[in-house]
């Protein structure tokens, strides 16, 4: 990875130069007016899922299974079937659709076997209990299948399949492209993309190259910190280092943030309804 010069995002928006991770994180934001006739590079969108399936997962099950549509390639009526009232115009712009889903067949495919390949490689080691005995006769019979009986069981294969897709959203922001993951429509998805009865649907995450500046109004509002994180017990909040605060926002990934009746942010969504042809 490179450092990236201040004045050069328009070098790394050409996908020539990466940017540190903490400028990624920083720099991510949903991304919601695409470039709608602007077509992405395949290889960005493999890019996208090679970092998914890199990523960290329970028991190595791998529960994530992803489907990559042009929307180019859906019909109009198909499209417009595919939109919910809270990404419709999302849905619309974005040139490339990952459909994401939980497939939850894999731990009774696999039965443990991909926990052995763990062992196999000295990931899982006998120092802390692994064996092929372990997962044969106990990890697989106690724990894992039993999961898959569980009510929860599909909270925990999604947590799973939430940390793939995270990864492949950074990504899409790494390589230049801007992301927004959406709702969509599962049953036509179900319909129109053959998915298996076993796979549970999650969200799309829509790609594409931004219309909006890669700012976009600044980073989104979040809850107070004293309200999320804490340390020793609930109510008592983990302690924020203001020199931490400082360091990241050097790093880039502590940003700007959006504030309400922004006019530059106001004015920037005008020209863009105008340039799309969009309803203000
Ligand atoms: C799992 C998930 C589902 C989302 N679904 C939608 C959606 O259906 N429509 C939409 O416009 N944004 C959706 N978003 C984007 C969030 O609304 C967004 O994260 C939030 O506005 C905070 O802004 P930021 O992502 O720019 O930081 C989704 C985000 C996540 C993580």
């Amino acid at each position: 990875m490179h450092t990236v010069r201040p004045d050069a995002f328009q070098t790394v928006l050409a996908g020539e130069m990466s940017m540190e991770f903490k400028e990624v994180i920083g720099r991510r934001r949903s991304i919601r007016f695409f470039e709608p006739e602007k077509p992405v590079e395949r290889e960005k969108i493999q890019t996208i899922l090679e970092a998914a399936r890199l990523a960290s997962c329970a028991v190595n099950a791998h529960w994530a299974k992803a489907i990559v549509i042009e929307r180019d390639k859906l019909s109009d009526e198909q499209l417009e079937q595919m939109k919910t009232p809270v990404a419709a115009l999302n849905i619309e712009l974005a040139p490339v659709h990952i459909y994401w889903y939980a497939d939850l067949s894999v731990v009774n495919r696999m039965k443990g076997s991909r926990l052995k390949e763990l062992v196999d490689v000295g990931a899982l080691a006998p120092t802390h209990g692994w064996s092929h005995k372990f997962v044969d006769e106990f990890v697989y019979p106690q724990i894992l299948k039993p999961m898959t009986e569980s009510p929860a069981y599909a909270v925990a294969a999604s947590t799973d399949v939430g940390v793939a897709i995270c990864q492949a959203l950074l990504t899409a922001f790494d390589e230049g492209l801007g992301a927004c993951l959406s709702s969509f429509n599962v049953g036509i998805a179900k319909e129109l993309f053959h998915v298996p009865d076993e796979w549970i649907p999650l969200y799309v995450l829509l790609v594409g190259y931004p219309a909006e500046s890669w700012q976009a109004g600044g980073q989104r509002p979040r809850p107070p910190w004293d309200e999320q994180y804490f340390e020793g017990e609930h109510g008592k909040p983990f302690e924020r280092d203001e020199a931490v605060v400082e360091t990241l926002k050097q790093a880039k990934m502590i940003q700007t943030p959006a504030t309400p009746n922004n006019p530059a942010r106001i004015e920037e969504i005008k020209r863009l309804a105008e340039r799309l042809g969009l309803p203000l």
